[in-house]
């Protein structure tokens, strides 16, 4: 497998423009009709997945190349739904709060599933389905958010390179690094070569 992720292995991610109604978020929140994005439109703005076996992630060969190859030397598993975890509700509108990292955030969904949105070029929010066996990567510097669905239950690994840092930047975060990397490295050179 290559280290990036390529249209066959994106070719099962479920992406379209979110429909900004006042509904609840964990609903799918598409337009009708439903006004679809290409996966490789996710790949352009620096999105990778790949779908991985979550049944056997201990020994996965395909997880072990991915963490060799980018260097993912930290990981821990934590699941996300009521009851599950300290103070649910305040977490859970945290992930729904626009914000950025500093560096990667890197999911792998073992069991459940829910939905990122990530902003497009011209700020409008795509939405992506996250399920299981999704390992997904959002680079550095990307505003986006995230909502479980109405299953309320995802249990994931969450992965790092290094020390693991999940601080949530509220936007706006347009000075730190990573946001001007993202913007010079991914937002205008897309778009110069379109
Ligand atoms: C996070 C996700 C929810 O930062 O975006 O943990
Ligand atoms: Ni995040």
């Amino acid at each position: 497998m290559s280290e990036m992720a390529s249209d066959s292995e994106l070719a099962c991610v479920e992406a379209w423009y979110y429909n900004p109604s006042g509904e609840d978020s964990r609903l799918p929140h598409q337009y009708d009709p439903n006004r679809p994005v290409p996966p490789h439109h996710l790949t352009e703005l620096g999105v990778l997945i790949w779908e991985l076996d979550a049944d056997h992630y201990d020994n996965n060969p395909q997880l072990e190349k991915i963490k060799k190859d980018r260097g993912y030397n930290y990981s821990d598993i934590v699941t996300v739904a009521p009851g599950m975890m300290e103070d649910y509700d305040a977490k859970i509108k945290h992930f729904f709060t626009e914000h950025l990292h500093a560096q990667e955030e890197i999911r792998f969904v073992l069991e459940g599933g829910g939905y990122f949105d990530v902003r497009d070029y011209d700020e409008t929010w795509i939405r992506f389905r996250i399920r299981k066996g999704h390992l997904i990567v959002l680079p550095p510097g990307m505003y986006h958010r995230f909502t479980l669905d109405t299953n309320n239950y995802v249990k994931a690994m969450r992965l790092f390179m290094g020390l693991p840092c999940w601080t949530q930047h509220q936007r706006p975060a347009d000075d730190m690094e990573a946001r001007r990397t993202y913007i010079a490295k991914v937002l205008n050179n897309s778009i110069a070569a379109q």
